[in-house]
C-alpha cells in the first residue's frame, strides 16, 4: 500500500505580543508583531487566528484590528469566568515581548456583499464585527449595529463605536436598558438585509429562531465558539439517530478505513498516521475542514449554513459523520 500523504499542513507563525492592553471589564487588547517586521498573513473581515497558547490549549480568537495593516494583528480576549483555561492563560501568563504562536487566520465568516447589514454583536462577539462595519462603510453599504452586553464598562470599542458612527451604533447594555429587543429588530424580515451576529450561544439561538420566521434563506451569518445544540441528523444512515459505521476512502493514496460508531473520522485518520489538523475537535474552530469528493456527509458542526450543508463538499472530520456507506475524502 502507498505511503498516504500527510495532509495540507499550515503554517504556524512564532509572532512576538507587542502590547498587552485592558479594553473593558474583563477584556484585553493583544497586538501580535513579526519578530523580524515582515509582513503578516492577509485576512479578511470575519476571520479567526488559531493562538497556540500551549500544545494542549489552542484558542480561536477573532481579528478586530485592519485588514489593511499586514504590520499587525489583534486579538480581544474576554476572561471566561468558566471558562477552560484559556482566557485565563491569555490575561494572566503572556506578557508583553513574549512569543505567540500562531495558525491561521481562518474565515468562515465572510462578510458578503449586500446593500444593508443589520450587525447584533453580544459582548466579546463585537471583535469580528469590527473589521466587518469598516468594510461595510467602505463598501458603501446601508448598515446598523445593535451591540449589547451586560454593563457599559464591559463592553469593549463601546465609546470608539458611539463617536465614529453615532448615527448607526446602538449600544444596549443590559444594566441599562434590559435585554436586546429582538422581536423589535427582526420581526419584520428584510429582504435586501444581510444580518450577522456574534455573540453567546443564547444571543445566537434567539437570532436564529427570530430569523426562521420568514427572513430569506442565508439571510442570517452566525459565528459561534461554543457548540451548537444538535437537531437529530436527517439523512439515509440517520436511523434511529444512533452512530452507524462507514467507511471513509482517502483520494490520494485510495486507502479505505472504516469508522466505528464511537469513534469519529478524525481519530481514525489519526490512528492511521493520517493526522488532519485539528483544535477545537467540537466542530466550531472550523480547523479541521476536509474536501468531500464522494458519499454524504451527515454534518453535526456548527459552522456550515443550511446551503452550505446541502452542498455536501466539505465536512468537519471532528464531528462528522456519514449518512452514506461511505465518503471520498479529498485528502
Ligand atoms: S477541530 Fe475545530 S471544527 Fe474540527
Amino acid at each position: 500500500m502507498p505511503t498516504p500523504t500527510p495532509p495540507r499542513p499550515e503554517r504556524e507563525l512564532e509572532l512576538t505580543l507587542a502590547r498587552k492592553e485592558p479594553l473593558a471589564d474583563g477584556v484585553v487588547r493583544l497586538t501580535l508583531t513579526h519578530p523580524r517586521s515582515e509582513p503578516l498573513p492577509s485576512w479578511e473581515p470575519g476571520a479567526h487566528l488559531d493562538v497556540l497558547l500551549s500544545d494542549a490549549l489552542v484558542r480561536q480568537y477573532s481579528l478586530c484590528g485592519d485588514p489593511g495593516d499586514r504590520s499587525e494583528l489583534n486579538v480581544a480576549v474576554l476572561r471566561e469566568k468558566n471558562g477552560r483555561g484559556g482566557s485565563a492563560h491569555v490575561h494572566d501568563v503572556l506578557a508583553e515581548g513574549g512569543t505567540v504562536r500562531v495558525r491561521g487566520p481562518r474565515n468562515h465568516f465572510r462578510l458578503v456583499d449586500s446593500p444593508r447589514y443589520l450587525f447584533i454583536a453580544g459582548g466579546i462577539g463585537i471583535t469580528p464585527i469590527l473589521p466587518m462595519i469598516a468594510e461595510a462603510a467602505r463598501r458603501g453599504a446601508d448598515w446598523h449595529l445593535v451591540y449589547g452586553g451586560r454593563t457599559r464598562a464591559s463592553m469593549a470599542f463601546a465609546d470608539q463605536l458611539v463617536r465614529d458612527h453615532p448615527q448607526r451604533v446602538a449600544l444596549r447594555p443590559e444594566d441599562e436598558t434590559g435585554l436586546l429587543d429582538l422581536d423589535a429588530l427582526l420581526g419584520t424580515p428584510q429582504r435586501d438585509t444581510q444580518v450577522y451576529c456574534c455573540g453567546p450561544a443564547g444571543l445566537l439561538d434567539a437570532v436564529e429562531q427570530r430569523c426562521a420566521g420568514g427572513w430569506p434563506a442565508g439571510a442570517l451569518h452566525v459565528e459561534r465558539f461554543t457548540p451548537k445544540a444538535q437537531e437529530p441528523a436527517a439523512g439515509p444512515a440517520a436511523g434511529d439517530g444512533a452512530a452507524e459505521a462507514f467507511d471513509v476512502e482517502i483520494a490520494s493514496t485510495g486507502q479505505t478505513l472504516t469508522v466505528p460508531p464511537d469513534r469519529s473520522v478524525l481519530e481514525v485518520l489519526e490512528d492511521a498516521g493520517l493526522p488532519v489538523l485539528s483544535s477545537c475537535r467540537e466542530g466550531t474552530c472550523g480547523t479541521c475542514e476536509t474536501g468531500v469528493l464522494d458519499g454524504i456527509p451527515e454534518h453535526h458542526d456548527s459552522l456550515l449554513t443550511e446551503a452550505e450543508r446541502a452542498e455536501g463538499d466539505v465536512m468537519f472530520v471532528c464531528v462528522s459523520r456519514a449518512a452514506s456507506k461511505r465518503l471520498v475524502l479529498d485528502l
